[in-house]
């Protein structure tokens, strides 16, 4: 059985790693990696490869950026000659990110099945590009893993009939499981002279909070009262930077004492960073679960999260962006570190379980076909 898994940008390829591998331990599948290519930069691509020890990709269909139209519909284009050429029997999508939709589209169309993991996460804000492509590929998908209970209380509630839903848990944390140890070796928390416990970090991308001049003005406004009492280091995400740069803030930001602005970092080393952190402050869907795994406390500046077993049994609390407020909490969570509740399967086995559920349901019973799937 040939299963073509899709990345394209970086939070992705953590997800797909875990999977890859489990699918290589078993004879009968053959795994094959498609990147389309809308990440693209050594520091947001290429390093994630070699230190999660994923495989070139069999086919790289180098999209790049555009806007969402363009660049969904060229991996689109792209797509569709690697599913005509492989002929694969399952595409495997994660995430919610444009490729992600894109590919579940072109896969439906020519009725190959598509397995969605992280399916069902819904933010109920459809300002977002996320919650759109989640929305979409979700309606479309013939398997839906799902990382948390909510995910399948949400698709039930959207008429997704029970047999194409699977809790398998969180497949990220399988990879934060397995690189956890090594990330601590690395060096980078020394190298950037800070002390474990005691410093923050901070990432920001989301378009609601860093597209908009002003609310961007509030972002700088928060560092810098969080760095009036501690360290913060800032690994900076490329719209991030280019925003910042557009709006010609790049001075206000230099001028922040105790603040470190890193390019974007590789798997280990941002691991690590979170890890020995005091707190993180983020606005990333990925970070709000690995915080919670980790027990480090996470305040998220966004109104709404797609994953809320985070708030209910982790280390993270939703913000409005207001620099006071925001700077304040960090000092009363600080340090304060959780080793409680893990939510349910995130046990580093979620590839594990979907290997074997892919398994069962090709091997035993067919996967629904389109028209019995609806
Ligand atoms: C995408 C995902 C988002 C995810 C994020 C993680 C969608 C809709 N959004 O957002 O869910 O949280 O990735 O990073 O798919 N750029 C580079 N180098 C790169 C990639 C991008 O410089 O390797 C720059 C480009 O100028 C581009 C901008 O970053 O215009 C934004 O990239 P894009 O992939 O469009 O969306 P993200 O904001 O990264």
């Amino acid at each position: 059985m040939k299963i073509l898994s899709v990345v394209g940008a970086r939070p992705n390829f953590m997800k797909v790693a875990p999977i890859h591998d489990e699918l290589t331990k078993h004879d009968r599948f053959t795994s094959r990696i498609v990147h389309t290519g809308q990440h693209y930069d050594e520091e947001m691509s290429d390093i994630f490869f070699e230190q999660l020890g994923l495989p070139r990709p069999d086919e790289y269909l180098g999209v790049g950026s555009g806007d969402h139209a363009d660049q969904t519909a060229e991996i689109m284009k792209s797509f569709k000659t690697v599913v005509e050429t492989e002929a694969p029997d399952l595409v495997v999508v994660v995430g919610d990110v444009n490729s992600t939709v894109a590919c579940s589209l072109v896969a439906t169309k020519r009725q190959i099945p598509v397995a969605h993991v992280e399916a069902g996460l819904r933010s109920g804000d459809r300002t977002m590009p996320e919650e759109v492509n989640r929305i979409v590929t979700d309606r479309i998908a013939d398997l839906l893993f799902v990382t948390e209970q909510s995910g399948g209380d949400n698709l039930r509630q959207e008429g997704v009939s029970d047999n194409k839903i699977a809790f398998v848990g969180n497949v990220m944390i399988d990879a934060l499981v397995r690189f956890r140890e090594k990330a601590a070796q690395t060096p980078i928390v020394n190298d950037l002279g800070l002390e474990e416990g005691s410093y923050v970090v901070m990432t920001m991308h989301r378009p609601s909070n860093v597209d908009e001049e002003d609310q961007l003005e509030v972002v700088l406004q928060t560092i810098q009262q969080i760095c009036e009492d501690r360290p913060l280091v800032f690994p900076m995400h490329p719209r991030t930077k280019a925003r910042i740069e557009e709006f010609g803030l790049d001075e206000e930001l230099s001028r922040i004492d105790g603040l470190q602005v890193l390019p974007p970092q590789g798997y280990l080393e941002f691991l690590a960073l979170m890890d020995q952190a005091g707190a993180v402050v983020t606005d990333s869907g990925g970070i709000q679960e690995e915080t919670t795994f980790l027990g480090v406390p996470c305040i998220t500046l966004r109104p709404n999260t797609e994953r809320p077993v985070t708030i209910r049994e982790g280390t993270n609390e939703l913000m409005d962006l207001a620099p006071d407020a925001v700077s304040r909490r960090v000092t009363e969570r600080m340090g304060q570190r959780m080793n409680g509740q893990t939510p349910e399967l995130w046990d580093g086995r979620t590839a594990e379980r979907i290997v074997e559920h892919i398994d069962s349901r090709f091997h035993t019973h067919a996967v629904p076909s389109h028209e019995e799937s609806r």
